[in-house]
């Protein structure tokens, strides 16, 4: 098995295992509350009627499903995008259970293959995910992609992370950092800020976190800048 092969079937291991046991919006896991810097975003687009939303890499509906809420009235459209068949089978039952199952659109696919429209969202969210395209290149690629998919006025949230460093807790000896794309925090902010130059920047944060993660038969302790970049397309 290659590289990415290796990863790619340790990750999915791993998400299988927690979107098995943990359930979404329960306490315990962090699954039990969408994220801040997305619902921050909510009110800015309050005036939208037929929202059209991209979540790539959307997992059970952390994210997606308590926007679909908030613009269900408004007959919204979210096309949530996961690699994980099991994700999106998770994500349906989990969106009938909130009421919001007809404004979710799963697709099943690498986001590296998934071809974003152009002028077609008025939010574009990533949490966690766009580390998980299969390379550099195509990371690169997808993030144009990611701004031509805008409409004017459209918001881009990524959440990603970068400078990614695992070791064996106990001993010490470094590990291979399970993230297809590990960029040097520098250079993922040149990248963003050079794609995405033209945008009002509404957040930009990186945050250490450090953590310990089970990897296979050994736990890895994890450490990271998480990267959060919110933008407006204003021209
Ligand atoms: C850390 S989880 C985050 C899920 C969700 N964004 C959230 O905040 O709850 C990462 C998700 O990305 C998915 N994923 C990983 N690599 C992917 C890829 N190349 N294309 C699409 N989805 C991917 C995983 O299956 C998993 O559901």
């Amino acid at each position: 098995m290659n590289e990415l092969a290796k990863i790619r079937e340790a990750e999915k291991q791993s998400h299988i295992e927690i979107y098995s046991s943990a359930e979404l919006f329960k306490e315990g896991s962090w699954l039990q509350k969408p994220v801040k810097t997305v619902t921050d975003i909510i009110p800015l687009l309050s005036d939208k009627n037929n929202l059209r939303v991209l979540d790539l890499g959307c997992g059970i509906g952390r994210n997606c499903i308590p926007i679909a809420k908030s613009f269900k009235d408004t007959d919204c459209r979210i096309d949530c995008v996961d690699i994980l068949d099991f994700a999106i089978e998770k994500l349906y039952e989990n969106a009938k259970f909130h009421s919001v199952e007809n404004y979710i659109n799963g697709i099943i696919s690498p986001i590296e293959n998934f071809e974003i429209s152009q002028n077609t969202y008025d939010l574009i969210i990533a949490v966690s995910a766009l580390e998980h395209i299969d390379s550099k290149n195509s990371f690169i690629d997808k993030l144009t992609e990611i701004d031509n998919g805008l409409e004017q006025n459209g918001i881009v949230c990524l959440i990603i992370n970068s400078n990614v460093c695992e070791k064996e807790k106990d001993t010490g000896t470094p590990i291979s950092p399970q993230f297809e794309v590990n960029l040097p925090t520098e250079e993922l902010l040149t990248v963003l800020r050079c794609i995405f130059k033209d945008y009002q920047i509404i957040k930009e944060t990186t945050v250490k976190q450090q953590y310990d993660i089970p990897r296979g038969n050994i736990i890895s302790a994890l450490s990271t800048d998480v990267v959060t970049f919110v933008a407006k397309k204003s021209i």
